[in-house]
């Protein structure tokens, strides 16, 4: 199976040697790594962290994963503000079905090319009490689109009129192949109310679980507080070895080695689609990340099962909708995964399918 439906980094930009050489490092200078240790994570870790937000270190916690600090975030929101939960659509698809577990109603706010739309973020506002606003403005999973400079700036200012909390979710900003980077809402919004989060996943391995949030000082409190009650302690061996790969200078030139592998990738995907569907189906154009929107003139469930049967997955846009409202004739395909010759192959059966 060519697997387009794996938001994974491909194998080879998976370190081993480079990570268990800095794992041993990690332990032999600082054996308390093995021991229980602050709900928060490892000192050091969270210190350089802290001072690339420009914030105290305590507003820095470690998570498990972005999305386990997704999970306390919305819990501690939801307790203190109960509301609906305002959501790009489309949107990442773990957040949803987390909602749907925690109770909470997922809103969704409309987006185009440039992003999540700022008008239609001032409508569902004033229609309802909110909790939160969820949203992943670079890259984004699944659209692998790029909110505009402009839009920030638009969604600070009504984060500031109607004094919303925001999440912001960040794991693939630096995983950029051209173009400059774009302030991001906390930068632009000061961090009193909105929360930054990310996470190694993309820039160094999904294995080390390793997230991060940035959070104003009593909800970042609250936070390690949970995740104290949860766990007692985070990873620090995957945390110490995150920090070992950064201090030791190894942490950009890794970054740099993964954004030739997957920009390669994101290129034969559009190189492929613009030979096979153009005029056909529209899909997005993202700078960086691992995904890509393609629109079709056809049924995305129907596709995704003829797909299947001859050896190629995806997954269908309306998996990523609040009660899958929506996306119906559209699918996520991630190129980070699979290799060129296999996007060229697999987009090549995808596209022989739409046309038939
Ligand atoms: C937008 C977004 N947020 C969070 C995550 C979770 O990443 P992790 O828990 O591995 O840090 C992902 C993973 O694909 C993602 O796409």
């Amino acid at each position: 199976m060519i697997s387009f439906a794996r938001g994974a980094p491909a194998p080879e930009c998976l370190d081993a040697e480079l990570l268990a050489d800095c794992a041993r490092a990690a332990i032999q200078r600082d054996p308390a790594v093995l021991a229980y240790g602050p709900g928060g994570g490892y000192a050091p870790l969270r210190g350089w962290l802290g001072a690339r937000h420009e914030v105290d270190p305590e507003r820095v916690i470690l998570t498990n994963g972005g999305l386990q600090g997704f999970v306390f975030y919305a819990e501690e929101l939801l307790a203190e503000r109960p509301g609906r939960v305002l959501v790009e659509a489309p949107t990442y698809d773990r957040p949803l079905k987390i909602l749907a577990r925690l109770g909470a109603e997922s809103v969704p706010v409309a987006m185009d090319e440039e992003g999540l739309d700022p008008d239609s973020l001032a409508r569902e506002l004033e229609a309802g009490e909110t909790s939160f606003l969820y949203t992943i403005p670079t890259f984004q999973n699944p659209s692998g689109r790029t909110l505009s400079t402009e839009r920030r700036r638009r969604v600070v200012e009504l984060a500031r009129e109607h004094e919303l909390p925001v999440l912001e979710d960040d794991p693939y900003g630096r995983v950029r192949y051209e173009g400059d980077a774009l302030p991001s809402l906390h930068e632009l919004e000061g961090g009193t109310l909105v929360t930054y989060a990310s996470s190694f996943s993309k820039t160094v391995a999904p294995g080390v679980r390793v997230g991060w949030f940035v959070a104003p000082a009593e909800l970042a409190a609250r936070i390690e507080a949970r995740a104290v009650a949860t766990y007692i302690s985070p990873p620090f061996l995957t945390q110490a070895t995150v920090f070992e790969l950064i201090d030791r200078r190894s942490f950009e030139p890794n970054l740099e080695r993964i954004r030739r592998l997957l920009k390669t990738r994101r290129d034969a995907m559009r190189a492929a689609l613009e030979r096979e569907l153009d005029g056909a189906a529209t899909w997005s154009e993202p700078a960086g990340g691992y995904f890509l929107w393609v629109d079709l003139p056809t049924d995305a469930a129907a596709l995704l099962q003829r797909a299947e049967e001859a050896g190629v997955t995806f997954v269908k846009g309306s998996d990523f909708f609040p009660a899958a409202r929506g996306g119906a004739e559209s699918m996520r395909l991630a190129f980070s995964y699979a290799s060129p010759s296999e996007i060229d192959e697999g987009v090549s059966v995808l596209a022989s399918l739409v046309r038939a």
